[in-house]
């Protein structure tokens, strides 16, 4: 081929690769492969949801609860909240009870505990660890698998956590609004998260409530036209007194006469579960602004310092603000951050797990199953990733939504484009917090360190 002719054959591919017929290609492909992902969603979830079986078994178990309770506060009703009583439950999904005590003279929670663990450790083949002291007083019981229960039960019971209740029936009301697209990426959402080791508050990443509250913020929030309405900015009916709308403080109204809603609401966005998705790992492994926003289902993307909730964005590791790294507003509790557990290694996890995700999907492989499989592909390391020493995210909260897929690509990322002048000046301000909090850390620990001195080296008074 003479030079000019290998020119002329660029040429050609360089403009064939643009021109309309391979765009019109592209985006057949595209259209073929998203329709074909929602499928595999759909198909994938409902063969998880939990069997009419297990759910009569922990009906039983709720209703044997409730009758030995009922044996030490005569007053009380048994409820079940989380995952079995708002549409967002999985096959095996632990049973969360709360129990209310319509009396006046109650004894206090921990009280509570202590005294039902006794019983059901007396009464049932349960194991019991009850927890008086936490946050939440709980007492936890788990069964083991049995023929008749293959995966066993694990189950937590409180007391008088009526907000709990309420912040359910909200995720029930916005799964009931658009079941097929809302709890098909939920679930997924739940399934996907667990299997990339990323759902568990306890080791420093977020709960499954963390997720939920994510996907309606970005369904309300971040999609445009949005997908769901904002059930606690709904004006009422009719007026409504303070006291049937607050509960402890917390104003726990929303908008949830859903038939109706259902006349008078309808979304204007059409796009599939699959569609959906994709944006949604897109969003947060790129748009969203972890290190200056709040991701807020009743106010939508609201700044940190707006609610006191900035942390040191290069803490040293002798410090232990680790809190507010990740900010979700509780529905209800709005003081209150759903994802205070999240370390900084863990929203490294779990950012580093929606990039992956996004890249799976860009690949867009012949067919949507290997895509899913890839995805839900179980992460071997049970440990978090760690965060180099300089990671620091851009600070600022971009204006609202309405959020667009833009065309930026992942290697562009402002996560990975640290340029030479930021980089330094991070350096600096980490290696002072680190000399600082080393000061700190020792001063604190100076005691011990004179001991340690004397007994390992010899050192001061003979
Ligand atoms: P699985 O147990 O994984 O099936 O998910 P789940 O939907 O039951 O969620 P999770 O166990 O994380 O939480 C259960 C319920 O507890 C939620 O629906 C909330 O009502 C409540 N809850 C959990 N975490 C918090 C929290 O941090 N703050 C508040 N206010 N409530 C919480
Ligand atoms: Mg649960």
């Amino acid at each position: 081929m003479s030079p000019q002719t290998t020119h002329q054959h660029y040429r050609d591919v360089n403009s064939a690769s643009s021109s309309p017929t391979s765009q019109r290609l592209r985006q057949l492909t595209k259209q073929h492969f998203v329709a074909e992902l929602s499928q595999c969603l759909f198909d994938f979830v409902i063969q998880l949801l939990p069997t009419q079986e297990e759910l009569a078994v922990k009906e039983d178990v709720r209703k044997l609860l409730e009758r030995l309770i009922r044996t030490i506060e005569p007053d009380s009703r048994l409820l079940s909240f989380g995952s079995t009583a708002n549409g967002f439950s999985l096959r095996n999904s632990d049973m969360d009870l709360c129990c209310l005590i319509d009396s006046e003279e109650r004894l206090a929670a921990s009280d509570l505990v202590t005294m039902l663990g006794d019983l059901l450790e007396r009464e049932t083949k349960f194991h019991v660890k009850p927890l008086p002291h936490a946050r939440i007083p709980i007492v936890k019981l788990s069964l083991d698998p049995s023929p008749g229960l293959p995966l066993g039960i694990a189950c937590d019971i409180g007391f008088e956590n009526r907000l709990a209740l309420e912040n359910t029936r909200l995720l029930m009301c916005y799964a009931m609004i658009d079941p097929t697209r809302v709890r098909t990426m939920v679930l997924f959402l739940k399934v996907w998260s667990k299997r990339r080791k990323i759902n568990s508050p306890y080791k420093g990443t977020l709960s499954s409530y963390g997720y939920v509250l994510l996907v309606i913020y970005f369904l309300v929030h971040v999609k445009n036209p949005p997908v769901l309405p904002n059930l606690q900015q709904m004006p009422p009916l009719r007026p409504i007194p303070k006291e049937e709308t607050h509960m402890g403080g917390h104003n726990t109204w929303f908008f949830d006469d859903i038939d109706l809603l259902r006349q008078r609401w309808h979304s204007e966005n059409s796009e599939t579960v699959a569609e959906l998705l994709i944006d949604f790992f897109r969003y947060f492994s790129r748009d969203f602004v972890y290190n200056g926003g709040v991701a807020s289902i009743r106010a939508g993307l609201l700044k940190k310092e707006s609610k006191g909730w900035q942390n040191e964005v290069s803490a040293s590791r002798y410090d232990a603000r680790e809190r507010n790294r990740l900010c979700i507003e509780d529905p209800f509790e709005t003081d209150y951050n759903v994802a205070r557990c999240v370390t900084k290694d863990g929203l490294y996890t779990i950012r580093g797990e929606f990039m992956r995700a996004s890249r799976v999907l860009a690949t867009r492989p012949e067919r949507a199953i290997l895509a899913l499989a890839d995805l839900c592909d179980e992460r071997k390391d049970e440990d978090l990733v760690t965060a180099p020493l300089f990671y620091a995210p851009s600070r600022q909260v971009p204006p609202q939504t309405p959020y667009s897929v833009g065309s930026r690509y992942m290697n562009q990322d402002p996560h990975y484009r640290v340029n030479k002048y930021l980089f330094a000046r991070r350096r600096n301000i980490w290696l002072q917090n680190e000399v600082s909090g080393l000061v700190r850390h020792l001063l604190k620990h100076l005691p011990q360190t004179i001991h340690y001195m004397r007994v390992n080296w010899g050192w001061g008074w003979s």
